[in-house]
């Protein structure tokens, strides 16, 4: 009985060391592999936490809410501590993030905010309203748009999927600064599409966005012409674009000014060939090693960094967040940014 007694003790004591030093289990919930920019967002993260001696749980969910449920739901049941989610639909997850609060788990949306929900506990990602300020800055400036020299351009515009928090922060970001140059005659948009709904792409499709295109030439650009410049808040409704304008024969030395964001390798590549005009660099690592930062600060029980605790307002309440800062790229400067950083080599962008 003795003997039985201390083997039941020192078992148990193995077993207690052995999950003091087991690694605390993260989840990392991607939404898609689709789109280059969210695949090396979930490398990031997986380096990162691994870097940091955590046990990762990555997926990608295909853009599809219900397998992202179940991903989640899986991460729950597998004892993550800390649950790192960009959502498809940032107000679709309510019920699995409660069960997520339920179980104690600390949960930070990433890049994306969670909508309508009180178990979200911080928000990392980019200044969103900035991004669309760089693209509204470069095209003022592209078209020295506060010169009083009589000429006019003509824009159409482009906005994200209305289930991401963050498109309309790109959409405002953008056009609170080029609404006066509509309203004051020197942007034109012949289409007359400009509110946030009309313009959307739901899902940000490429093909989506360049079914749109078309739709826009047919409609408003009958004598064959093209528009001066194209507003798009990222990557991939850029690509729809520039395929919907060479499909439709633009030269391209008349190639509309397209404005995007992610620095994805496709569209690196259409800046270089003069397909697209710049876009905004996000660089994952920041935003990784950022949430690696917060969430090892929650488990030492320590005050989580952020640095804007008034603008994310998720409906139900306002979501601390740190904020990195997005950085313009053009042709002009892509080497230093992205080649030289490392964060691309000259073969990923045909070089
Ligand atoms: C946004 C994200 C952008 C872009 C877009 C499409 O939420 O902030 O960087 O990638 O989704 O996935």
């Amino acid at each position: 009985m003795k003997k039985l007694l201390a083997l039941v003790l020192a078992l148990t004591l193995c077993l207690g060391i052995a999950s003091a030093f087991a690694a605390d289990k993260v989840g990392v919930s991607m939404p898609t592999q689709d789109l280059q920019r969210w695949v090396q967002d979930g490398e990031n993260m997986q380096k990162e936490l691994e870097a940091n001696e955590y046990e990762v749980m990555l997926t990608y969910s295909a853009n599809n809410v219900a397998t992202q449920v179940a991903d989640l739901e899986n991460m729950i049941t597998n004892g993550c501590k800390v649950l790192v989610v960009a959502s498809i639909d940032g107000g679709a997850l309510g019920d699995v993030l409660a069960k997520a609060k339920e179980a104690g788990i600390m949960v930070i949306a990433y890049d994306r905010l969670l909508m309508g929900t009180d178990a979200v506990d911080y928000y990392a990602t980019f200044d969103n309203y900035k991004v669309g300020t760089i693209q509204a800055n470069f095209i003022k400036e592209k078209f020295d748009l506060d010169a009083d020299d009589g000429k006019t351009y003509r824009m159409e515009v482009f906005a994200g999927s209305p289930d991401d928090n963050n498109a309309l922060y790109f959409y405002n970001g953008a056009m609170d600064a080029l609404k006066p140059y509509i309203e004051s005659g020197k942007l034109v948009v012949p289409s007359g599409e400009t509110e946030f709904n009309t313009c959307a792409i739901l899902g940000w499709g490429t093909d989506d966005a360049q079914a749109r295109m078309d739709n826009l030439l047919a409609k408003a650009y009958t004598d064959g012409s093209f528009p001066d410049l194209v507003l798009s808040p990222n990557d991939s409704l850029a690509m729809g674009i520039a395929n919907s304008l060479e499909a439709a024969g633009c030269p391209l030395d008349s190639f509309p000014v397209i404005t995007g964001q992610d620095c994805d390798k496709a569209n690196m590549k259409n800046i270089i060939a003069g397909k697209q005009s710049m876009s905004v660099f996000k660089d994952t690592r920041t935003l990784a090693a950022q949430v690696v930062e917060m969430v090892n600060y929650y488990l030492l029980g320590e005050e989580v960094p952020v640095n804007d605790t008034t603008t994310y307002d998720n409906g139900v309440k306002v979501v601390p967040s740190f904020l990195c800062d997005p950085v313009f790229a053009d042709i002009n400067n892509y080497t230093e940014l992205l080649i030289d950083s490392g964060y691309y080599t000259p073969e990923d962008l045909g070089l």
